[in-house]
């Protein structure tokens, strides 16, 4: 093991870059012990453990796809394993690519739910499992809350349209999936879902019209990548939150868009 065991631990998924990097950074600020997963960004996941390893002190890469059951099955023993423990997982990693309606097979559909709903809810019960038989004494189980899961959702949810068929519907599954555990596993683990609005660009987008989709919206502005990392951190601090998802998106549910803002 290469750190001591009572320092917190959280598990970052996708944190090799974009917001999942911007995550895990805002919790190593905060003296986080961060096991960043990747799947196919080694570089970018090295950077990224370096940079938190600088801010907490120790830090960790561990590839998974997660997809495979089996890989996600062995994903938080190989973390617990490095760490000795863990105490929170952020399930930032997510499949986004675009099908319709009309385009949607169950292909499609399965590799969508598998990675953004399916490894979200694997996590979820591993870490129940682990800080149950990890916290016994009646002193820990006083202090419940034990643990806490945090699921990237899409402020979409509340704005439907068909666009990304597969991606909306998975995240609606980890939306319904976010009420039932934080039902199923508490008292032990609080579950909570974040909802950002349009936050980073893509391939899709031009810059000029990224900022311009970002600034549609009730307040003039979408959310930013710090703002979804502080409210992520709010919802792992607040030891009254559960069951429930926090919208930082700038009010942009509050609008009606007919398309993805990728294809407006
Ligand atoms: N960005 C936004 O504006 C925005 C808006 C609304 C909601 N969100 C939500 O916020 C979260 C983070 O957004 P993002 O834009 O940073 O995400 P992203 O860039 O689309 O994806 C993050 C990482 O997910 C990993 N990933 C994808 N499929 C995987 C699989 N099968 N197994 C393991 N890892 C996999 C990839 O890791 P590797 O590169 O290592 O392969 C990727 O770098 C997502 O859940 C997203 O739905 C984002």
């Amino acid at each position: 093991m290469s750190a001591p065991s009572s320092a917190r631990t959280v598990l970052v998924t996708g944190a090799a870059k974009r917001l999942g990097r911007e995550i895990a950074l805002a919790l190593a600020k905060d003296g986080w012990q961060v096991a960043v997963h990747y799947r196919d960004s080694l570089e970018d996941a090295t950077k990224t453990v370096a940079d938190c390893a600088q801010l907490a002190g120790a830090s960790a890469a561990f590839r998974a796809n997660l997809t495979n059951e089996t890989a996600v099955r062995n994903l938080l023993p190989k973390v617990i394993q490095q760490f000795g423990r863990v105490d929170a997982i952020v399930n930032s990693a997510s499949t986004f690519e675009h099908d319709t309606a009309a385009s949607f097979t169950f292909a499609t559909m399965d590799k969508h739910l598998r990675s953004n709903a399916g490894a979200a809810i694997i996590l979820a019960q591993a870490l129940h499992a682990h800080v149950t038989g990890r916290d016994g004494s009646a002193s820990a189980l006083a202090r419940r809350p034990l643990g806490v899961v945090v699921n990237l959702l899409d402020q979409k949810l509340w704005n439907q349209n068909p666009d990304f068929f597969s991606y909306t519907l998975s995240k609606a599954a980890l939306e319904a999936a976010t009420t039932m555990l934080a039902m199923a596993l508490s008292p032990q683990l609080r579950v909570v879902g974040v909802a950002p609005g349009l936050t980073l660009t893509s391939h899709l987008l031009s810059d000029k019209k990224f900022e311009a989709l970002h600034q549609l919206s009730p307040l003039g502005r979408s959310s930013t990548p710090a703002d979804v990392a502080a409210t992520v951190k709010f919802a792992i601090d607040n030891q009254s939150i559960t069951g429930t998802t926090l919208l930082v998106d700038g009010g942009q549910h509050l609008m009606k868009f007919e398309r993805d803002f990728s294809l407006l």
